[in-house]
């Protein structure tokens, strides 16, 4: 291996504490397969799913060891065959299923979109996973109406920000959930109309005392757990929930009980009770649509990029680090007190 024909990347070698880890490796880099594009990458964002990854909770992660991350900012270096040609040499940004945390990735052509040279590299990661998941939500399957509200859980995170600038530019109220002062402050300045910190109050008595019984129109669950059945108690007749993450989870030991508490705490429900109530239940599943409907992911990125430029969206970046800094980055993130995207530079 010379150094022209190497690369860099970041494994997760070992579940648990973020600190010990990862691996910083050197590999030979790979040769994009037909449909594939090789990029430079300048800079790669977290996801909560990563930490999930890291602690073992995540079933749909590789087995260590192996590369994480799901999106990467930088220049097309490289291309296989039926890739069209006017992307070599653009600065990009691309969703990758894992193996992102490297400076070489490679990633499908559909889902790598062309940027601005001026768009930071952190915005840009933001717009491929958490807010194409808020997209795809709320503007590709969701259909808002201005005048509806929407509740929004770890309002102040990643795919959170997303969420409330997608519903606040069709014109809802939106109602956020986070768990300190100092994010109540955050969503204040997001434009959140009703924040509340669920630490310090029953967020379901709260908000139906403020708006009253069965009023939310719209609800974006990450958490799960026993929220799922708070949340189909506020849930308007008409009205639509997103299930989309399970943080309720995390914290926990990777074990079948704990596993099954988990699904049990959550619920099963009977489209026949759903119909009567004429509420609707949507799983989303963005690792499922990148490996049977990669053409939905890029429709949905190339539309954010579009709203970037037009100044519609503008993704906040939390925390930047250094690559080498892994570990801390990864801390943050499950602290839970960051805010908006985490991203890390090479
Ligand atoms: N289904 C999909 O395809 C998909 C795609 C992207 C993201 N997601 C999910 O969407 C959620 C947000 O992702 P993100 O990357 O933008 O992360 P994030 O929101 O920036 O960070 C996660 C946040 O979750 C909140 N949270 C609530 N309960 C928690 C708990 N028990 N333990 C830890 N954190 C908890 C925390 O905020 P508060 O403390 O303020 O509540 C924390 O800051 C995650 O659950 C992620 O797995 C799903």
């Amino acid at each position: 291996m010379t150094l022209e024909n190497s690369m860099q990347q970041i494994a997760i070698v070992k579940h648990g504490a973020a600190r010990e880890a990862f691996e910083l490796q050197q590999v030979s880099r790979p040769t994009p397969a037909s449909g594939q594009v090789l990029v430079e990458v300048e800079g790669f964002g977290l996801n909560y799913a990563d930490v999930m990854a890291r602690n073992g909770l995540y079933k749909e992660a590789p087995k260590i060891p192996f590369v994480p991350g799901y999106e990467i900012t930088g220049r097309v270096a490289g291309m296989g065959s039926d890739v069209p040609g006017e992307l070599q040499g653009k600065r990009v940004v691309g969703f990758t299923r894992f193996g992102g945390y490297a400076d070489v990735a490679l990633a499908d052509y559909r889902a790598v979109v062309p940027i601005p040279e001026d768009m930071p590299g952190g915005e840009a990661c933001a717009l491929a996973t958490q807010y194409c998941t808020a997209y795809y939500m709320t503007d590709y399957l969701g259909r808002l109406h201005a005048g509806e509200t929407a509740l929004i859980h770890a309002c102040a995170g990643g795919v959170g920000t997303a969420l409330t600038q997608l519903c606040k530019r069709s014109g809802l109220k939106v109602i956020g959930l986070c768990s300190s002062a100092q994010k109540v402050a955050y969503l204040e300045k997001t434009g959140v109309d009703f924040p509340v910190n669920y630490k310090e109050v029953d967020y379901a008595q709260a908000i139906e005392k403020a708006f009253g019984k069965r009023k939310i129109d719209l609800i974006f669950n990450t958490v799960a757990g026993s929220s799922i059945k708070n949340d189909f108690k506020l849930l308007s007749h008409g009205g639509r929930l997103f299930c989309f993450g399970g943080a309720a989870r995390s914290g926990q030991k990777a074990h079948l009980f704990n596993d099954l508490a988990f699904l049990l705490k959550t619920g099963f429900f009977s489209p026949l009770f759903m119909m009567m109530k004429s509420h609707t239940l949507i799983g989303v599943n963005m690792l499922r649509l990148a490996d049977h409907r990669i053409d939905i992911i890029g429709q949905c990125l190339h539309d954010l990029v579009d709203l970037w430029k037009k100044e519609e969206v503008k993704p906040h970046v939390g925390g930047t680090f250094a690559a080498r800094d892994i570990g801390a980055a990864h801390e943050l993130l499950e602290s839970g007190t960051s805010t908006g995207k985490v991203y890390v530079q090479w």
